[in-house]
């Protein structure tokens, strides 16, 4: 299979976990939009929809869906998203499109997480990916210079601004070999809004489609 044909097959397997009065976030990025996609066949089973971004919101208006806010609508059953990275313990790298704070939100709200993958995705360690970091500007360069300790090159995302007003940096040539303890130590130094590293919540299902099947692991 094509990586866009992975792509749409992880994310329309994940339809499945949609039962009916479904309160549903839905995350940001490429897989996700495949997911989207395929969301108005399911729509008699669909009772509220958070989005994980304003891109994510305007896909899902334009297809006619009413999106609700978070604060709305309390925990919701089920969210879908994609990652940038995932490991067997399900700890996930995420925010390479730069939603990684509105995701975590949702994420941490959601009874289920269901990841939607290509097998490219999946990684022995974390890290190859750069790390992104949603950063209030003030302090860019005060977090760029703590991160520097973990051997990391940190990369200002150059034009970017996050859809809370904010900044990101990318954070090169990790080795995450202790994803939870890492997530806790950048969470830590001022001026960091979320780190995209999801470990602490990570997914609760992984999605991962190959050149031949699309394979479940649950935790
Ligand atoms: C968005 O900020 C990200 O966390 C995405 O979920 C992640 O980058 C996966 O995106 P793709 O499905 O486009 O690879």
């Amino acid at each position: 299979m094509h990586q866009t044909e992975k792509k749409r097959a992880a994310a329309e397997a994940a339809l499945e976990y949609i039962e009916p009065g479904c309160l549903l976030g839905v995350g940001t990025g490429s897989t996700v939009n495949y997911f989207i996609d395929a969301l108005p066949q399911v729509r008699d089973k669909i009772d509220a929809l958070v989005a994980s971004s304003e891109a994510t919101r305007e896909r899902l208006e334009g297809l006619g869906f009413d999106v609700t806010e978070l604060s709305e609508t309390g925990d919701l059953d089920l969210y879908v998203d994609g990652a940038d990275e995932a490991n067997k313990h399900f700890h996930l790298i995420k925010g390479g499109g730069g939603a990684l704070t509105r995701e975590k939100i949702v994420a941490g709200a959601s009874r289920k997480f269901v990841c939607i993958i290509d097998d490219s995705k999946m990684v022995g360690t974390l890290g190859a990916f750069p790390l992104p970091i949603e950063v209030i500007p003030m302090g860019r360069s005060f977090v760029s210079r703590k991160v520097i300790k973990y051997r990391g090159q940190p990369v200002m995302r150059e034009g970017f601004v996050t859809d809370n007003g904010n900044e990101i940096i990318d954070v090169y040539n990790l080795k995450i070999t202790n994803p939870v303890e890492m997530e806790e130590r950048i969470n830590q130094i001022p001026g960091v809004v979320t780190v995209g590293l999801f470990a602490h919540r990570g997914a609760d299902v992984l999605i991962i489609a190959d050149d031949k099947e699309v394979k479940t692991i649950k935790k």
